[in-house]
């Protein structure tokens, strides 16, 4: 039946089993496989109903993401899924695990879809930059009505057996093995008479969709900023409700063709498989043990250890919070408790999944009660001495195996890990602020950090639905190293001629969320203060530094906590507002520095701050600190805010050219000395012509 796909029969049932592991992608095989065996079986007078399912972990991921971009060969998806509609022998698609993207398209045009507890479906091509390219803008419509499959377009998230079967995707939920009852209901079919039900034949509500289809657009301008996929949805969405389905299948194939080809998809596929080549780590071969993570405990109910504890307990994992007094434990506990209350007020939460959560939740002062803890993570105050003593106190009382994990942002994680007697199991487990929204964790290697260790805390990442990308010690790790020189070079930028406004409007144009300015009122001055102080202190450098952020901060305007920074905020307001006081104070500077202000270009801001970036990158790379440059991507996704369709900064250097990074960078390291000297990666790949996908394993 050619590759990946089995034919049976089963009385005059046909079973049609897709099995190509790991998923079922269906490449071009697969969709020979499966035209072949729906033609034998329209074919063969005795098969009265044909039941279509997969083998291995899901009943199948979609269409084969590595054939994008390739010439497309046929059978097509679409006209394979009209093949099956059509058919006059009635067609079911049993369903276990994912039934996602093609996948989800090819049990619509099925006439009936039946599935087991794990089912799940949906259409994730929007998180690839794409629509969905097979009938999906065209029969969910029709099957579940505009506004669910709206949403489950534009999400991209996929949906329950149980909500499936409320929305009527799912026609039955079968207890027991799915094939045995996939069989039953399809007897049953036959015997009640039960022919073809197509999809297509459907008609789709109409009623309020104009306000749907607005206020989707008012989301969609909001959170997905830049992006031209989720317009493309809905355009074919709409079209299904005015046109025939075989003109909205050829409007979506347009639409799919064009996404295909854009910047934004193959940055959106970069990442698809960034994600994936993460766990994939050097010297941890993949059958490496994992140790059962069952509980964990988390040392410090502060600003992270709230987020960190909210984060395992909504991955299932139990926690025990610790904390210093019963008082900090109290109002942790009590903080933890209204974060969850404010999305159960905003509808993101059910109460009952609220009550879970938290009931997964419990604090203690006291080390006993987490002895028995498979991880901890610590999460105090960033201070070296009393990491120290809190990791003694861990390793004294904590079981033999125990992870012990920290949540350092700048600290050497190796020099934590001497503070006891095992540092094979002390590894550093970076989270971003708000840690229970935010899914990056840069999981840091110390020079003793045993393998396994190294495979748990990947698995619990990806397990507690994190993106987790392993790093080496360094100052600042990846992600922190590289936003220094970033930033290092927006505060220059203002000494020399340029004003906030105008650097974060650059910024923000690009398509980050905000700019370095408003980023570090909304994370505090205080906070970046310290931590200069600290670094100052710790790490003597002759490099030039602005005076600029010191002289905010003495100000006392710590940010938008203290409604002043580097912009004012109006009470209760989060928008940032062009102060001239401080405007004032940056030509002053400029003044007193001598150096004389001159129009800057916008085209001159957004190269001086991403190109020293991506620069510290490249180093980072040469020093192996990260893996590969698409780690390095996925942290700066994940942890701060680099537009998505732009796939990451070392993606982007690509697109740029390595070449042209080098030549700017040539002149800025004449021009402002050795903190801006080009990497030797990045010479490297400018003179021999290649790109950082080339150096990707
Ligand atoms: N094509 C090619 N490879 C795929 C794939 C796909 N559609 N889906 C998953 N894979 C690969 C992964 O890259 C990974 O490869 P690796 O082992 O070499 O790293 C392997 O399959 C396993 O993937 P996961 O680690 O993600 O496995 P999980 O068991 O955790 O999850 C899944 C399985 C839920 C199916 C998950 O892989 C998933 O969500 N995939 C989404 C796939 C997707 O986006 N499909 C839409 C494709 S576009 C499409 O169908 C177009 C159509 O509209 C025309
Ligand atoms: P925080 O000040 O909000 O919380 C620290 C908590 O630790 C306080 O609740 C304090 O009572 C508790 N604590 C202090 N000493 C303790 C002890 N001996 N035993 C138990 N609890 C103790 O600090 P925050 O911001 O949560 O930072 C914690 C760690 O996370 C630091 O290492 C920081 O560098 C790191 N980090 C912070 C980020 C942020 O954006 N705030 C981002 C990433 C990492």
């Amino acid at each position: 039946m050619g590759d990946g796909v089995e034919f049976q029969t089963h009385g005059s049932i046909a079973l049609i089993t897709l099995n190509n592991p790991p998923v079922n992608a269906m490449g071009v095989a697969v969709r020979q496989g499966i035209a072949d065996a729906i033609a034998k079986a329209e074919a063969d007078g005795t098969i009265k109903a044909i039941i279509l399912t997969g083998r291995g972990r899901c009943f199948c991921g979609g269409a084969d993401i590595r054939e994008f971009g390739k010439p497309r060969e046929e059978p097509f998806l679409t006209n394979l899924i009209n093949q099956i509609e059509i058919c006059e022998t009635p067609v079911v698609a049993a369903i276990h695990g994912s039934a996602v993207g093609g996948g989800c398209e090819i049990s619509l045009g099925c006439h009936y879809r039946v599935g087991d507890a794990s089912a799940k479906f949906g259409l994730p091509e929007i998180k690839l930059g794409l629509l969905p390219g097979a009938g999906g803008t065209q029969r969910l419509p029709r099957l579940v009505g505009i506004a669910p499959a709206l949403d489950i377009i534009l999400s991209g998230d996929y949906v329950g057996a149980q909500m499936g079967r409320e929305l009527g995707f799912f026609d039955e939920i079968i207890d027991g093995d799915l094939v045995e009852g996939a069989l039953d209901y399809a007897n049953g079919l036959v015997a009640g008479g039960k022919g073809a039900r197509r999809t297509r034949e459907l008609t789709i509500d109409g009623s309020g969709a104009e306000k749907i289809f607005a206020d989707m657009r008012a989301k969609v301008a909001r959170r997905s900023r830049g992006l031209i996929a989720p317009e493309r949805c809905i355009e074919a969405v709409e079209s299904a409700l005015t046109i025939s389905l075989d003109e909205g299948l050829a409007l979506e194939r347009k639409n799919f063709d064009e996404l295909v080809q854009s910047d934004q998809s193959k940055a959106q596929r970069h990442l698809f498989f960034a994600e994936r080549q993460a766990h994939k780590i050097p010297g941890v071969p993949a059958d490496t043990p994992v140790r059962e993570i069952k509980s964990a405990a988390v040392i410090g109910c502060g600003t992270m250890g709230r987020g960190i504890a909210m984060s395992l307990a909504n991955g299932g994992v139990p926690v025990t919070v610790l904390e210093v007094s019963k008082d900090s434990l109290d109002t942790g506990l009590a903080l933890t408790r209204d974060t969850y209350a404010g999305s159960v007020s905003r509808g993101s939460l059910a109460q009952g999944d609220m009550d879970a959560r938290l009931g997964r939740i419990t604090g203690t002062t006291d080390y006993a009660d987490i002895a028995d803890a498979d991880i901890v993570i610590e999460a105090v105050f960033e201070d070296m001495d009393l990491k120290k003593q809190i990791f003694g106190t861990l390793d004294a009382t904590c079981k033999p195996g125990a992870i012990l994990a920290t949540n350092t942002s700048t600290l050497d994680v190796d020099e934590i890990a001497a503070a006891t007697k095992r540092p094979a199991d002390v590894i550093g487990t970076h989270f971003f602020s708000p840690a229970n929204v935010m899914k990056l964790m840069e999981n840091v290697r110390g020079g003793k950090t045993a393998p396994d260790v190294i495979a748990t805390v990947m698995k619990l990442s990806k397990d507690i639905g994190k993106v987790g990308v392993m790093v080496g010690v360094c100052d600042g790790f990846v992600g922190n190293r590289m936003l220094y020189a970033y930033k290092n070079q927006a505060e220059f930028l203002l000494e020399e001629g340029a004003l906030p406004r105008q650097v974060d409007k650059v910024i923000y144009d690009f398509g980050f969320p905000m700019g370095p300015f408003a980023m570090g009122d909304l994370a505090g001055l205080d906070v970046s203060y310290l931590i200069r102080q600290h670094r100052r202190a710790t790490i003597p450098s002759d490099d030039r530094t602005s005076i600029i952020p010191d002289r905010i901060y003495e100000m006392g305007r710590h940010g938008q906590k203290s409604r002043e920074g580097y912009y004012l905020y109006h009470e209760g307001s989060r928008v940032a507002v062009p102060d001239p006081e401080i405007e004032k104070l940056i030509v002053g500077i400029s003044g007193e520095l001598g150096i004389e202000r001159r129009e800057i270009s916008d085209r001159e801001i957004l190269e001086r701050c991403l190109y020293p970036l991506i620069n510290e990158g490249a180093n980072i790379l040469g020093e192996g600190i990260a893996s590969r440059p698409s780690d390095v991507d996925l942290v700066w996704i994940y942890g701060y805010g680099f537009p998505i369709g732009r796939g990451g900064p070392m993606f982007h250097a690509d697109l740029v050219g390595a070449k042209e990074i080098y030549e700017v960078m040539k002149k800025l390291h004449d021009a402002h000395g050795d903190m801006l000297k080009p990497a030797p990666l990045l010479e490297e790949l400018a003179k021999s012509g290649k790109s950082f996908a080339d150096l990707q394993s």
